[in-house]
């Protein structure tokens, strides 16, 4: 059996590798996810989710399951629909929620999120909520798979076939349709005006632009993991919608560099995790818009100032203009401004390509890493 390499170099339109064509797909991925779901009036219509309106608004608490890089999708997606749709929202990995006996009922809505459709850890939770009642939507990239048969609707990101094992489109898509999802609640609850919500997707659908020019930054963030090559280990921290971006950092670091890599929330480092902190301890900060929600971001300026006091390498993820971090920042990655809710659209880009140039120094598959399989259809 031989590879036919420029049929396979083909499929990767020229780049290097899949995971580098599916990080330079994303504003596509995110772009078309928003493809047609509202109607002229900017009325969102999800046809796709064929689920009862009255179902929808009797709801009374969200559980989002998922594994890996989907369940800090979901993470993201919290902070928005709980604020938009105030109900309450839990996120548990799917192989947890089964045996943690969870209290769920026919107002419970479960929302599964999946790129591959086929995770059987996702798929076993989905048919724990559904034998006890609850409707599950399920939020899937691959058309035809299992899980969406088995949920009572489906809402399907449209990113595109995910080849590499380290998903990186199919995150930025399930957030943008967990999001659609949220404001599609909130339109039907009447929790939010409905020119709010266009104003919103409004937003939304300018980012895929910002995405692509955090991506013609990525020089700089390449250079950067080359010269950190022989790292031990690297820390991510972030706030609130920050806080899930620096988990999803660590974890593409961790499974294509096989680096030692951990996401914490800034406000827990008095409680522990500062004594990691030592001389030339690389960290990333993933910082709020300084016009985001009061407090965020002064709060994260001044964990930057006490890790950086105990000789840590900060490496800081910040909004264009944001000059109260150049006193403590060793780098700076940029990002263009945004709501803080639309942020980690734009934040864990500089955090996929940096784990990703430096699998690369380091001489690794960054497509195939070890250990790995793309679905994980066992238990
Ligand atoms: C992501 O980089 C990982 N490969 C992995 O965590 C993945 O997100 C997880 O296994 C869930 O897969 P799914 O989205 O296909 O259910």
């Amino acid at each position: 059996y031989t590879v036919d390499w420029d049929a396979a170099a083909a499929e990767k339109g020229g780049f290097s590798s899949f995971m580098d064509k599916e990080i330079h797909d994303q504003p596509h991925a995110v772009a078309d996810t928003l493809l047609g779901r509202t109607d002229p009036s900017g009325k969102l219509v999800l046809d796709d989710l064929r689920i009862d309106e009255a179902v929808l608004r009797s709801v009374d608490k969200i559980i989002v399951v998922a594994c890996g890089t989907a369940a800090y999708s979901g993470h993201v997606a919290k902070y928005a629909i709980e604020h938009w749709c105030r109900i309450p929202v839990e996120v548990e990995l799917a192989h947890e929620f089964r045996y943690r006996d969870p209290i769920v009922d026919e107002k419970t809505l479960v929302v599964a999120v999946t790129q591959s459709g086929e995770t059987m850890d996702t798929l076993m939770a989905v048919r724990h909520a559904r034998e006890q009642g609850a409707k599950v939507i399920s939020i899937v990239n691959t058309h035809g798979s299992t899980i969406p048969r088995e949920s009572d609707a489906v809402l399907y990101t449209h990113a595109g076939p995910e080849i590499a094992v380290a998903s990186t489109k199919a995150f930025l898509s399930q957030i943008t349709a967990a999001y659609l999802l949220g404001l599609y609640l909130a339109q039907l609850r009447g929790n939010k005006f409905p020119d709010e919500i266009s104003a919103i997707l409004e937003d939304l659908r300018d980012m895929p632009r910002k995405i692509q020019t955090v991506i013609e930054r990525g020089e700089y963030v390449r250079a950067t993991a080359r010269s950190m090559k022989d790292a031990k280990s690297v820390l991510f921290l972030g706030r609130h919608v920050g806080f899930p971006v620096a988990l999803e950092g660590a974890l593409k670091l961790k499974e294509l560099a096989y680096i030692h890599a951990e996401g914490f929330a800034a406000g827990e480092l008095k409680h522990g995790p500062i004594a990691l902190i030592d001389e030339g301890q690389p960290v990333f900060v993933v910082v709020p818009s300084p016009k985001g929600r009061e407090g965020l971001h002064s709060k994260v300026i001044s964990n930057i100032q006490e890790i950086r006091a105990r000789g840590a390498r900060t490496l800081v993820i910040a909004e264009d203009g944001d000059d109260a971090v150049r006193p403590y920042a060793d780098e700076i990655f940029w990002i263009p401004e945004s709501a803080t809710l639309l942020s980690p659209l734009l934040a864990v880009v500089p955090l996929q390509i940096f784990a990703m140039a430096l699998a690369t120094a380091k001489g690794l598959d960054v497509d195939q890493p070890r250990n790995l399989a793309k679905s994980v259809t066992v238990e």
